[in-house]
């Protein structure tokens, strides 16, 4: 569904993909045996939605997000994009890791345009610098180097250095993983805001099973390795959403009694 803040979002921020992953399976070599990680994954972004993958550590959550944006191929399977067969990376799909990556002896400002500079539109589209450092309220921090951000901060402009691009994917690996608590609730809140806001689709991982209930449209409960989909659960509930709101506890201790 589009919601009215869809609607009203500020060009030129792109509309979400549809991501279509079908009978995914991956492994690697390990010691020269296989190590199978992913079994069978078959899963769908629609254009819009935010979901979330949860699985234990090691179950291949990182894998598959590495397949999405195209960084690997699958050993068998197929990821589909928008209509197309991902074949490699693409500034449609952007993935933000868990460490953000800033080069320190660039201003903010010059971390984000990278992500315009790799694609060399920087000359035609640096509006959007400006434009993506405002959506993630750095706007005064443009000239600021990262020794002088907060942890917060510093994921910010790694989420406008990703914004910068226009995803119609946003895949976002344990993004918030690094920050204290405190900074990750507001952090999420912000996720929260910039999705709305800015219309891409969202594949998020986390350990954080609320964080998860707080963000997603659904959320995609994985087993250990080789990860296969154990659960794939409907959130409904209007947002903002409350932590401590009924439906979302009983969701979390269903999921939890998944993982356990
Ligand atoms: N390039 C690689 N070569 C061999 N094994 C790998 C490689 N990348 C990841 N693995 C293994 O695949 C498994 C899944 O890793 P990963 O996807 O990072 O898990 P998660 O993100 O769920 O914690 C782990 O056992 C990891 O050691
Ligand atoms: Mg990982």
């Amino acid at each position: 569904m589009v919601s009215a803040a869809r609607t009203l979002k500020p060009e030129p921020f792109a509309a979400g993909g549809a991501l279509a992953v079908r009978e995914v399976t991956h492994r690697f070599e390990l010691e020269g045996k296989p190590l199978p990680v992913l079994d069978r994954i078959t899963l769908d972004v629609a254009p819009g939605e935010f979901v979330a993958l949860l699985g234990p550590s090691g179950c291949g959550k990182s894998t598959l997000l590495r397949l999405v944006a195209g960084l690997e191929p699958p050993s068998s399977g197929s990821l589909v994009f928008d209509g197309a067969t991902i074949a490699g990376p693409d500034p449609s799909r952007v993935v933000v890791f868990q460490d953000p990556t800033l080069f320190p002896w660039r201003t903010v400002e010059a971390n984000v345009a990278l992500g315009l500079e790799a694609q060399g539109l920087l000359k035609t589209h640096r509006h959007r610098i400006a434009e993506a450092l405002k959506l993630v309220g750095l706007a005064e921090f443009a000239s600021a180097y990262p020794h002088q951000l907060s942890g917060g901060m510093a994921q910010r402009a790694a989420l406008a250095r990703a914004l910068v691009n226009e995803p119609r994917l946003l895949i976002l690996d344990e993004p918030l993983g690094k920050l204290d608590s405190l900074t990750r609730l507001a952090m999420q809140s912000e996720l929260a805001r910039l999705w709305a806001e800015a219309g891409f689709s969202a594949l998020l991982v986390t350990h954080d099973v609320e964080e998860a209930l707080i963000l997603a449209d659904r959320v995609v409960v994985l087993s250990g390795r080789p990860a296969r989909i154990l659960a794939e659960i409907e959130v409904t509930e209007a947002r903002p959403r409350a932590r401590d709101g009924a439906a979302l506890v009983a969701l979390r201790r269903d999921i939890l009694g998944l993982l356990a």
